[in-house]
């Protein structure tokens, strides 16, 4: 019995020393079982396990008897039979409950039974170095084994990020961010935008770089990168990128339309990098805060605001935005005039030999008279765009062939008038309509309106289109009858003669309408 003790103890300490393999034959023929040699239950398998977590490596045998089972790493020994032999306090044996009912006693007091059915190794808080082949070996004359394979998955991060602080470029600038990432399995990077997406327009794109090109102010912005590699979670890192460009200035509206005694606002939209310093000028004087005047800035809007307007204050404002890369100017004009007509009247008149056109404009001072001008559309659209250039440029720049008409304004007596609004403190939209007489059937005529207050005339609108009817179905298809191609158009001289097909699609379907109605 005692002999029995000490040869294992021997053995166990040989191994430790030797390995497995060494095992001094004397233990084996000590030690003989009656029956089988055992065999494995459980498989060599391969683990994926994260780091920090614990693993279990089972190790089951059928008739364990007396073999002593081992662990190894390598030819590292890591526990021989009951004995833990590596001094990792991660590593810990587990009895396997038996196979079946045949267990047997080893029959040797003072050791444990060698296994109920073998030992499965823990190993507790996994690190990468973990990695590798596992054995579980019983000391048969020929050593039987299995092997498990200990992958360790190790969760993304991003140990390498190309800028920390904030990044500032120059307008123009190639940028180029870099973020390099480890992990088991080796992690994806990405990189998306917060609230917004890539300056490319995809919301996120893979790699571990970033470059975008000829940065404007639109590339600024907060980017993250991001490595993700399925195993907990992703590790980010943010990246700010401040694109440095001169102030760019828009105005809200060019002509300001107001009245005296109104409120006026003027305002410039300024982007700027570093922020802005925003100066209002009238003229060529610059404009403080005083009672009359006041500036605001809300983002990035700027805002001149003009209290009880006089007619002093009518005139040519600028804003001028200025930072150390530059600045930049926006034009505006405070005008007591009334806005561009609008008109509002069909396209097709229900009249073949009169049309009532009918339009607005915006303005506080009542409108005194105006001027109504219209002709028959002319057939040559070349010709006729230059003369529409012309008509652009001059208020008086208009060949012959165009009928004008003075019509009084509001608060004069007219039979032409339509029922317009009462004027109210504030800038009014004033309605007015005019019967056009004495227009051929089946025709389409251009028209323009210009308005004419207290402080001078509008800008002249734009040309607006109209048609007559025809009573005469056959005059319809007659060529000369045929209705001009502009009719459509209610806003002029937007994409006028431009594209030959749509105009063909205009007119087909202005025959449709006149025919169907
Ligand atoms: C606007 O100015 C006029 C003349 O200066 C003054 O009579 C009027 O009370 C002012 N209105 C307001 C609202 O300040
Ligand atoms: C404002 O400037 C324009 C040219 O930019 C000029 O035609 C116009 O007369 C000016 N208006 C006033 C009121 O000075
Ligand atoms: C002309 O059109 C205007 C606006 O649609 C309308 O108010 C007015 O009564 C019309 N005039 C006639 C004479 O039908």
């Amino acid at each position: 019995m005692f002999g029995n003790v000490v040869a294992v103890m021997a053995g166990l300490a040989l191994l430790a020393v030797k390995g497995f393999e060494s095992v001094p034959q004397s233990n084996e023929l000590d030690m003989i079982p009656e029956g089988k040699p055992p065999a494995f239950v459980t498989p060599g398998q391969t683990y994926r396990i994260a780091t920090g977590s614990t693993v279990v490596l089972p190790c089951r045998i059928t008739q364990p008897g007396s073999y002593v089972l081992a662990w190894k790493r390598g030819i590292a020994v890591l526990t021989a039979g009951p004995v833990k032999v590596t001094p990792d306090p991660r590593v810990r044996l587990l009895p396997s409950p038996a196979v079946g009912a045949s267990v047997s006693g080893s029959g040797v007091p003072g050791i444990p039974e060698l296994s109920g059915g073998g030992y499965s190794l823990e190993l507790k808080d996994v690190k990468p170095q973990d990695a590798g082949d596992y054995v579980c070996q019983i000391g048969t004359m020929e050593p039987r084994e299995i092997t498990h394979t200990l992958e360790i998955l190790v969760p993304p991060r991003i140990h390498y990020v190309s800028h920390t602080g904030p990044l500032e470029v120059a307008q123009g600038a190639t940028v180029k961010m870099e973020c390099r990432a480890s992990g088991n399995p080796v992690p994806v990077v990405s990189w998306t935008r917060k609230n917004n997406v890539l300056p490319s327009g995809e919301r996120s794109v893979n790699g571990l770089s970033l470059v975008i090109q000829h940065a404007d102010r639109h590339s600024a912005g907060q980017y993250q990168c991001s490595a993700d590699n399925g195993v907990g979670q992703p590790d980010t890192k943010h990246i700010t990128l401040k694109v440095l460009y001169p102030p760019e200035v828009e105005t809200e509206r060019s002509y300001v339309h107001t009245g005296v005694g109104l409120e006026a606002q003027l305002v410039c939209l300024v982007h700027a990098e570093p922020g802005p310093q925003v100066l209002w000028f009238k003229d060529t004087a610059q404009l403080g805060t005083t009672e009359q005047h006041a500036t605001q800035a809300r983002g990035n809007r700027y805002t001149l605001v003009i209290r009880n307007v006089t007619m002093a204050d009518f005139g040519n404002y600028s804003c001028v935005a200025s930072n150390m890369h530059g600045k930049s100017r926006g034009n505006l004009e405070l005008t007591g005039t009334a806005s561009t007509a609008l008109f509002d009247s069909p396209s097709l008149g229900p009249d073949k030999d009169q049309y009532n056109i009918s339009w607005s404009v915006n303005s506080h001072a009542s409108v005194i008279e105006y001027k109504l001008y219209y002709r028959q559309q002319p057939r040559h659209h070349h010709s006729h765009y230059q003369d529409d250039i012309r008509a652009n440029n001059t208020r008086i720049g208009f060949r012959n062939d165009w009928n004008n008409v003075i019509i009084p304004g509001y608060g004069v007596t007219s039979t032409y008038l339509g029922s317009v609004p009462a004027p109210y403190p504030g800038v009014t939209r004033q309605r007015m309509s005019y019967i056009i007489r004495n227009l051929q059937p089946a025709t389409t005529y251009e028209a323009r309106v210009q308005a004419k207050n207290e402080h001078g005339w509008n800008k002249m609108s734009p040309a607006f289109h109209f048609t007559t009817r025809s009573n005469d179905m056959e005059n319809m298809v007659e060529p000369s009858a045929q209705p001009a191609v502009y009719g459509i158009s209610q806003q002029g001289m937007a994409g006028y003669g431009t594209s030959g097909t749509s105009r063909i699609t205009y007119s087909a379907v202005l025959m449709l309408l006149i025919l169907l109605i």
